[in-house]
């Protein structure tokens, strides 16, 4: 087991990342506040791991919360269920909550323990790549909006984030490559010696080589704990972990929650801020296709959605939460393996990259 820490004064905590973490009781019951927990997961995950987790957690009061699955219900009336099944079970301030499931069910069970009687402990236990390597780490909790993904929510710090590999052997095909494109994302912002290495290992991670995911998780939880640790509200630093994310959310808004999984509009997105970094002369138009490669290799779309226009974007991105005093902020690359986040574009530059022959661009790849 590798242990890494977020490092945030009184408030920081571990993230455990090995296989079989789940039936390590002693990992949980070190960062229980009390004898109560209210396990938050799905109705997916529940019968797959809801049960090692109860057995984990022997000896304490537990109400299991299994919510419906998907992102089309991060919304006000899922949350509410969390609340139903902790209040009918009487669970008091010393309650903590263990969010046990992907993004979705971790970013709600957060906000629920960060509003439940004001505020409860929690732990994530996250069980899709993705929340693996982003969302469990760093205290971004909430709910999505019809207007706007995440719209909703509190930064409100785990106790505790235990990482069991081993669950990534149930986890689909296409919910591992939507991993994969938050895993790029560290290499493109902040390690591009990573980039080489997820050039080389790629086909053996697709594959579920446990080591080598085991170490790719790692390595982005170190990078992202490392962000947090600096900038834990995002007055900076923060935003560039949202490479790609601001045309994503305009992609999953737009589609509707779900029909692109959130790491597929993270890869589109990502393509269109390597787009753009070009446009700009940041990035060669190598260095943008090699990203490009990277994320095909991952199998992941490149291709914005055809059916998105430029306006239906820029209302979108309008809402992002790096808008500031009207003006809309992205994530770029000033360079490969180093981020910024900037309001210093020209107009035409955004409107020719969402207005860019993405499906050309590919196709020239492929030749
Ligand atoms: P998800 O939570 O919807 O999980 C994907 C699917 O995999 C679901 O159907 C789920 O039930 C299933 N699943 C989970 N674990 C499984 C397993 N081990 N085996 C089989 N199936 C399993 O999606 P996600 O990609 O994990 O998370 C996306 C969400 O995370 C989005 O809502 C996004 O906004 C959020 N997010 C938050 C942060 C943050 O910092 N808080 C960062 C990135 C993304
Ligand atoms: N996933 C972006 C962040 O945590 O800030």
């Amino acid at each position: 087991m590798q242990t890494l820490t977020v490092n945030l004064g009184e408030r920081s905590y571990p993230i455990y990342i090995g296989a079989g973490l789940l039936a390590q009781a002693e990992l949980f019951k070190r960062h229980l506040a009390g004898r109560q927990v209210a396990i938050v997961t799905n109705e997916t995950v529940a019968p797959l791991y809801l049960d090692s987790l109860i057995a984990s957690l022997s000896g304490c009061e537990i109400t299991s919360v299994v919510l419906p699955d998907g992102e089309s219900f991060k919304n006000w009336e899922t949350l509410q269920l969390i609340f139903d099944g902790m209040l009918s079970a009487r669970h008091d301030r010393r309650t903590t909550v263990v969010a046990l499931g992907g993004g979705v069910v971790g970013d709600m069970a957060g906000f629920a323990a960060a509003c439940y009687q004001r505020g409860v402990d929690f732990i994530q236990v996250p069980t899709t790549l993705l929340s693996q390597v982003d969302s469990s780490v760093g205290g971004k909790t909430g709910i999505n909006h019809p207007l706007g993904k995440n719209m909703v929510g509190a930064f409100y710090q785990p106790k505790a984030v235990v990482i069991d590999t081993s669950v990534l052997n149930t986890l689909p095909a296409r919910e591992l490559s939507a991993g994969l494109a938050e895993v790029i994302k560290y290499g493109l912002i902040c390690d591009k010696p990573f980039l080489g290495w997820l050039e080389q290992n790629m086909v053996a991670l697709r594959g579920l080589d446990m080591p080598l995911l085991a170490q790719a998780i790692e390595r982005s939880c170190a990078a992202k704990a490392r962000v947090v640790g600096v900038d834990e509200r995002e007055s900076g630093l923060r935003a560039t972990l949202n490479l790609g994310h601001t045309f994503g959310h305009a992609i999953e808004t737009h589609m509707g929650y779900g029909v692109w999984l959130h790491g597929e509009a993270v890869g589109a997105g990502t393509a269109m801020a390597l787009e753009m970094s070009t446009r700009l002369g940041w990035i060669t138009a190598q260095e943008r296709d090699r990203g490009l490669r990277l994320l095909i290799q991952a199998g992941l779309p490149v291709i914005p959605p055809e059916e998105m226009s430029q306006e239906n974007f820029l209302e979108h991105m309008a809402v992002d939460k790096k808008v500031l005093d009207g003006r809309l902020r992205l994530v770029l690359l000033r360079r490969m393996g180093e981020a910024v986040v900037t309001d210093e574009f020209p107009r035409e530059v955004l409107d020719a990259t969402l207005n860019a022959d993405y499906r050309a661009l590919v196709a020239r790849l492929e030749s």
